[in-house]
């Protein structure tokens, strides 16, 4: 069985069911539609509204044959996709195709829910539009097996039950042995470790975890790999994303981990991306004034940047992590297998930070990055090593300035090259622009100050966008964020030391440094080039 796709109407849940199945089976997941936005930039309603239905499906046509030749994915497929006879030959060779079935009140349930923008569906009769299109696929969907999907079973029962049904074959074994890295600050060291299938060996591998265990995990990761960590006193989850980074989410966790009876001699295991690594954290450090921290990072961004170093907290409504304590972990535990489900664009989002880690240290990290297919995808094929050495770079150059400089009192704040610029982008955008885009629009904006200012090359910017714009990263600042709001809001970034504005720059991939003050004017200039 090379792949397992699922196809079925709009609303049936393949990309829930999906997810989960992958997690379950060790295979990477792929999602047609989530490719397609993020290849093109573009919502899929706004594809069809600009360039219209056949532009839509020929890109499903590229991209069918683009997923062809690999192995080991789950691919939930766009509606439409498999119905397509040259699409059905392409991806439904040797692999297991299965349709999810629900009744159209159910679809039209879970859609209002979800509440995306559905042009299929347009039109003031939306309950009728759903059945007519179903009798027309009808035909087409019964030509593969049918898994009930409707209310009454979670997504995780109906992944489960594929499993059992269709005897899938469970995780694959790691085929990359992992490798560690030891960090030391002030107080001692930890070891980081990296590679597929760690989870499982929690206890191995972040030994001294002697009294319980609790997980603090988001509504999107616990799901898929909570159940890897044995022996678990308490899971506590909360909603996933930045807005609850909050200090109501660290109350609610407080409770949490008082009603399970967790004390002094317990360790929270933070099982998630940055938000919960921060979160988690910021609890580690202060239940019961202090209890052990073990990261488990589970985003690329979160691996490469948001888990080593100490650094945890929450934001306020004035503004991001502005409240916060240093706090060490036991250990760090980057299970890469996990990045099998992780969506495109918070894939993209950590190759910013990789980009930025890549500038800072240049070297094997930027030749590495430059040199290698990035492709999500194809990174999980079988004997493709290329994203847990990636990885493993990237957090060698955070280990370098963090160890050198554990409290941030100097050279550490290298690591905010792009920064300065990616949070006026975020702020100014009301943080509808995510930070890793901001990042690489920040990247980019710092080459060309550094260049503006007489520093660098104009090769390098070049270089920069290049890179980003292979992982389908902006390399331009939105029109609609006028460069006198972008200069405002950096004057209220906290970086700021003693109201000037001062920033990382870089006269070469390796070589970057801290500013003496920028006069405004020079800032000013980059961000109208930077303009799209
Ligand atoms: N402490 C630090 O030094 C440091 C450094 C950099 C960033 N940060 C913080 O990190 C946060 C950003 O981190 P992030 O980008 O990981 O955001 P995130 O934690 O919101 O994760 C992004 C999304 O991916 C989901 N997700 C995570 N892992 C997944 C997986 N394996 N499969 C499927 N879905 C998965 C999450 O549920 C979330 O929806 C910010 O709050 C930032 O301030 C902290
Ligand atoms: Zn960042």
């Amino acid at each position: 069985m090379r792949n397992i796709v699922l196809t079925g109407f709009m609303g049936t849940g393949k990309t829930t069911v999906g997810r989960l199945l992958a997690a379950a089976t060790g295979r990477a997941f792929v999602d047609t539609d989530e490719l397609i936005v993020q290849r093109t930039g573009k919502e899929i309603a706004r594809i069809f509204d600009d360039e219209g239905p056949d532009y839509f499906r020929q890109r499903e046509r590229e991209l069918a044959a683009d997923l062809a030749p690999l192995q080991d994915l789950v691919i939930a497929t766009g509606g439409r996709l498999m119905l397509d006879p040259e699409n059905a030959a392409a991806l439904g060779a040797d692999s297991l195709v299965l349709c999810l079935q629900a009744k159209p009140q159910e679809i039209l349930d879970r859609l209002a829910l979800d509440g995306t923008r559905r042009p299929l569906l347009e039109g003031p009769e939306p309950a009728r539009r759903v059945a007519q299109l179903l009798e027309e696929r009808a035909q087409g969907y019964a030509k593969f097996p049918q898994v009930p999907a409707g209310a009454g079973k979670t997504p995780a029962q109906i992944a489960a039950g594929i499993v059992d049904q269709f005897d899938v074959p469970g995780l694959s074994a790691a085929h990359q042995s992992p490798c560690c890295l030891t960090v030391t600050h002030p107080e001692g060291s930890y070891d980081v470790h990296v590679g597929d299938t760690l989870l499982q060996h929690l206890r191995q591998l972040a030994p001294d975890a002697e009294g319980a265990v609790a997980i603090i995990s988001d509504s999107h990761v616990s799901p898929l790999f909570a159940q890897r960590l044995q022996d678990v006193s308490c899971l506590a989850v909360f909603e996933a994303g930045e807005q609850r980074k909050t200090l109501e989410t660290v109350r609610g966790l407080y409770e949490q981990l008082l009603d399970a009876g967790l004390d002094r001699t317990s360790t929270i295991v933070a099982l998630g991306g940055g938000v919960v690594g921060d979160v988690g954290g910021f609890v580690a450090a202060t239940y019961m004034r202090g209890v052990r921290l073990v990261q488990c990072p589970t985003s690329l961004l979160a691996m490469v940047d948001a888990s080593v170093g100490g650094k945890t907290g929450v934001d306020l409504p004035q503004g991001k992590n502005l409240v916060g304590a240093f706090k060490q972990p036991a250990a760090v535990l980057a299970d890469v297998g996990v990045l099998r489900t992780l969506p495109p664009a918070e894939f993209a989002a950590g190759m910013a930070e990789v980009t930025k880690h890549a500038l800072i240290a240049g070297g094997d990290l930027l030749y590495l990055l430059e040199n290698r297919d990035w492709r999500q995808e194809r990174l999980f094929q079988p004997s493709n090593n290329d994203l847990q050495t990636l990885i493993v770079e990237a957090i060698k150059v955070k280990q370098d300035v963090v160890q050198n400089d554990p409290y941030e009192t100097g050279r550490r704040a290298i690591l905010n090259l792009g920064h300065t610029f990616a949070h006026a982008i975020e702020r100014a955008s009301e943080y509808s622009v995510s930070h890793g885009y901001a990042v690489a629009m920040g990247l980019v904006a710092a080459a060309h100050l550094s260049a503006d200012l007489g520093y660098a090359d104009k090769v390098l910017r070049q270089r920069v966008e290049q890179l980003l714009q292979r992982f389908h990263l902006p390399t331009r600042i939105p029109r609609h964020l006028a460069p006198h709001d972008l200069l405002a809001a950096m004057g209220s970034d906290k970086k700021k030391a003693h109201g000037r504005l001062h920033f990382v720059l870089i006269r070469d991939a390796g070589d970057v440094f801290m500013s003496a003050e920028v006069p405004a004017a020079a800032i000013q200039k980059t961000l109208e080039a930077m303009r799209a």
